[in-house]
């Protein structure tokens, strides 16, 4: 059998394996570099403000993520409860993205809107006092923390340069607009755009 030759050589097999899996994985990988669903953003998925972006750094930083994912299911059981699963173009200008994967509590990919600014504040100083069996932590220190704005156009220039569309506007008005902001209000800012876009899509 033709198949015994093969098997009978470690080095061939080795080198058969190796051809195998890298014709596999770039059957997966080449096509998501090149299909606009993936690359293009979702209809009115725009670049975050810039106060929105130093709230989504606070939201990295204090770890969110190990608690919250951004990644709505197609399931029915997910759309039902959270609205429209999450699409690929909705994620373009997230560098990194935020899917998480664990879920202590619900996803937050179209959060926005659905609570007012002061329920946010209340809830995330300490979530207790509007959910009261809740066992997330409370965030208190980011009433008292002011943005640094200096490096707020840095963070905006560094996505440019992978790919996101900050006209120079934006850059030079990026510490004006978030300075003297706590990263409480950075925060809510950020969470209060998740998912606004899915809100026109069926
Ligand atoms: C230890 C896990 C944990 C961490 C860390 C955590 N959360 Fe939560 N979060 C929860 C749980 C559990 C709930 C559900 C109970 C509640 O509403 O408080 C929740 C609820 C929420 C809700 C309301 C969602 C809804 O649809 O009702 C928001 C918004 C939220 N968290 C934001 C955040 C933000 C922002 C951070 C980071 C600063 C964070 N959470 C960190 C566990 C966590």
């Amino acid at each position: 059998m033709k198949h015994d030759i093969i098997e009978k050589r470690v080095g061939l097999l080795a080198v058969l394996i190796a051809l195998v899996i890298s014709v596999g994985g770039l059957v997966e990988i080449v096509p998501l570099y090149l299909s606009g669903q993936v690359t293009k953003p979702a209809p009115g998925v725009m670049p975050l403000s810039a106060l929105a972006l130093e709230g989504r750094d606070i939201y990295v930083r204090e770890g969110c993520y190990n608690c919250h994912s951004q990644m709505i299911r197609p399931l029915r059981g997910e759309t039902e409860r959270y609205g429209h699963y999450s699409l690929a173009g909705e994620s373009v200008y997230d560098h990194p993205f935020q899917f998480g994967s664990k879920r202590t509590g619900p996803d937050l990919a179209r959060v926005g809107g659905r609570y007012s600014d002061d329920w946010q504040r209340i809830h995330l100083l300490n979530p207790r006092d509007v959910v009261p069996e809740s066992n997330m932590p409370g965030f208190p220190w980011l009433a008292r923390n002011k943005i640094d704005a200096r490096v707020t156009p840095k963070k905006l220039r560094a996505l440019r340069s992978v790919g996101v569309p900050y006209t120079d506007q934006q850059i030079a008005g990026a510490s004006a607009e978030v300075a003297g902001q706590t990263e409480l209000t950075a925060l809510i800012t950020y969470l209060q755009g998740l998912g606004l876009a899915s809100q026109g899509w069926k």
